[in-house]
């Protein structure tokens, strides 16, 4: 839209272009429209993949996990060690019943989380959930324990790491 602008004098006067303030409203209005679809689309898209991540953690390949007797060996007790292979941390116990296994995946939203020695505490780089050794959520925002697994013999010198608590 145009406007005429007096100077002040009747008899000159200049053509001066203004922004036409409707347009310039339905402009910002289509920016904040389109910015509130990225920005929901974005949300949507990272709590899918959350989501599926914590859904199929579970499941799927990591049902039959093996290791070797070998390397259960190997492994220092009563301090926690990952297996990045089988997707589990272990900690050795003074017999192989007693030892345990945690999933390596935080049940807040599937992250990896790590174990902090200074704190004696596993703790998920992602939103500050942290668990004590056996699991249990020490700080949220995560509110179930780690996923607790089971250590077992299996053949060949290798033991499984199940979610099944063995028979007894
Ligand atoms: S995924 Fe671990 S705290 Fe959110």
């Amino acid at each position: 839209m145009m406007r005429r602008i007096f100077s002040g004098h009747n008899t000159c006067c200049r053509k001066i272009v203004m922004p036409d303030s409707s347009t310039e409203f339905h402009t910002k209005r289509s920016f904040l429209k389109y910015l509130m679809v990225f920005v929901s689309g974005f949300i949507g898209v990272f709590s899918s993949w959350g989501i599926a991540r914590f859904v199929f953690s579970g499941t799927g390949q990591k049902l039959d996990r093996t290791i070797s007797k070998e390397l259960f060996e190997s492994i220092n007790r009563e301090r926690p060690y990952f297996i990045p292979q089988v997707g589990a941390w272990v900690v050795k116990r003074q017999t192989l019943s007693e030892s345990e296994a945690l999933d390596d995946r935080c049940t807040h939203l599937g992250c990896r989380y790590k174990w902090n020695q200074d704190k004696d505490l596993f703790e998920c780089p992602c939103h500050g959930s942290e668990f004590d050794i056996q699991g249990q959520v020490f700080r949220g925002p995560a509110t179930r324990h780690l996923p607790r697994l089971y250590l077992t013999e299996a053949p060949s010198q290798m033991l499984r790491i199940s979610e099944h608590r063995p028979r007894k």
